[in-house]
């Protein structure tokens, strides 16, 4: 397996453009199942989460493929409940996405539990609780799940007990075709869970959000149609923080800025600036930063998926940084890597404090995604050089982070050695 090499110390220069949100690109394919016609999507990343997802509805036999750089077409016309690949399945959170999809197409479902990033508990009680709401059995032994719902039931009311993006998305999916009226409370609001919204909305859905609930008109049946997914605001940011360790200034093309407005006071109270100006997004470091407090909560909060990042990117900055995450309590796999480089961090429960650090390159182990987003983070702005592997995690969720990096001025490449 290869693995990305960082001579860190380069400021950034230039122009990245950002790709589709891998975050609601998942979510959206899976719903073409809902679709019996040809559905476009353009502004899809080329990510392996994707391919994957690709690859799981084509062995459903469903056509579904790249025919443009950052478009596909899928039509689910002869997919069929009949073969999923258990061991990909089983790789990817997004196959939660299945659960729904194959309830409302085919009235049932039997499949591994769904995988993805370890970062500690992943559970589903949520999605099945709502599941449940809409009239679905449920049987699960450990490793399988099975579901089976003969007619959804109407006029329902399903409260989350906690804010789930898959669990508002699933139930979205398993709503939105049949009859009756579905509320949906306590949801999550990123801007995935909108942007798969729209899309169903513009196939023929009707739904809609009202404050923290969603209400689902169901329909008799959804047409294949069009649609462009939103830029990836992870990806945006991520690279926001790269400019924070590196220092620099990068514009940002194709990004849908006001997904990151609500998240840009927490970067310029550390001196970073993050501007929108005829059609891009300036990103600009002072050479000095400040460092800053955050706690990862639902959007329109600080996000859990740019934890890590941000925390790297904390090493350069003047003072104590802190960083609470309240979603996922464990996810600070990434510090063990941070220390190699000689980060000076105290740990306390969900909480880390993060003191002014002089990195130097080591060799790193990416241990999920946004981990891994971390290390190629805090290598650009370390003395030395880095090396990183288990590049495998990055390529889920980055497109062409290298080549894109590299084109603003860092020294970084693949070593496929
Ligand atoms: C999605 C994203 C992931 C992101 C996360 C939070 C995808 C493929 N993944 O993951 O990148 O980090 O949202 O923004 O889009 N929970 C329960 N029971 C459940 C479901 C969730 O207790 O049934 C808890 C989780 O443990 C966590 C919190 O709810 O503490 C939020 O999780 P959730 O929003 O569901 O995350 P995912 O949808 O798995």
């Amino acid at each position: 397996m290869k693995k990305i090499i960082i001579d860190g110390g380069q400021s950034l220069d230039g122009v990245i453009e950002v790709s589709g949100m891998k975050n609601s690109a998942l979510p959206i394919i899976f719903a073409c199942l809902l679709i019996k016609e040809e559905c476009v999507l353009d502004n899809m990343p080329r990510v392996s989460d994707v391919h994957n997802s690709l690859e799981i509805l084509r062995q459903m036999g469903a056509e579904a493929d790249f025919i443009d750089a950052h478009t596909i077409k899928i039509n689910t016309k002869n997919a069929q409940n009949i073969y999923f690949d258990m061991d990909l399945i089983s790789k990817m959170r997004a196959s939660a996405y299945l659960m729904s999809s194959c309830l409302s197409r085919y009235g049932s479902v039997h499949m591994v539990y769904p995988g993805g990033c370890n970062f500690g508990a992943r559970p589903i009680e949520q999605h099945i609780k709502g599941f449940k709401c809409l009239g679905a059995s449920c049987t699960e032994d450990g490793e399988f799940i099975a579901l089976s719902l003969s007619k959804r039931l109407q006029n329902v009311k399903i409260t989350l007990d906690k804010i789930s993006v898959g669990a508002t998305i699933n139930m979205i999916i398993a709503s939105c075709v049949g009859e009756g009226t579905v509320t949906i409370e306590n949801v999550a609001k990123e801007p995935h869970v909108l942007d798969l919204i729209a899309f169903l909305n513009i196939c023929g859905a009707n739904i809609r959000l009202f404050g923290n609930s969603i209400r689902v008109v169901g329909v008799r049946s959804l047409n294949g149609k069009r649609y462009r997914i939103y830029s990836d605001m992870i990806e945006a940011l991520t690279y926001a923080t790269c400019v924070g360790s590196a220092k620099g200034k990068i514009y940002l093309k194709n990004v849908d800025y006001e997904h990151i407005l609500p998240i840009i006071p927490h970067f310029e109270k550390t001196g970073i600036s993050i501007k929108y100006k005829n059609g891009f997004v300036c990103i600009k470091s002072p050479e000095k930063l400040v460092s800053t407090s955050v706690f990862t909560a639902p959007y329109p909060e600080f996000p859990t998926d740019l934890h890590p990042q941000f925390s790297a990117m904390l090493c350069f900055c003047d003072g104590v940084g802190e960083i609470t995450e309240t979603i996922f309590p464990e996810r600070f796999a990434y510090l063990c890597e941070l220390e190699k480089m000689g980060a000076k961090f105290k740990k306390i429960g969900n909480k880390v404090e993060i003191y002014t650090s002089l990195l130097h390159g080591a060799s790193l182990d990416a241990t999920d995604l946004r981990a891994g987003a971390a290390l190629i983070v805090s290598a650009l702005g370390a003395n030395g050089r880095s090396e990183i592997n288990n590049v495998n995690y990055i390529v889920r969720g980055y497109e062409d982070i290298v080549p894109k990096l590299s084109s603003v001025g860092a020294k970084i490449f693949y070593d496929n050695k």
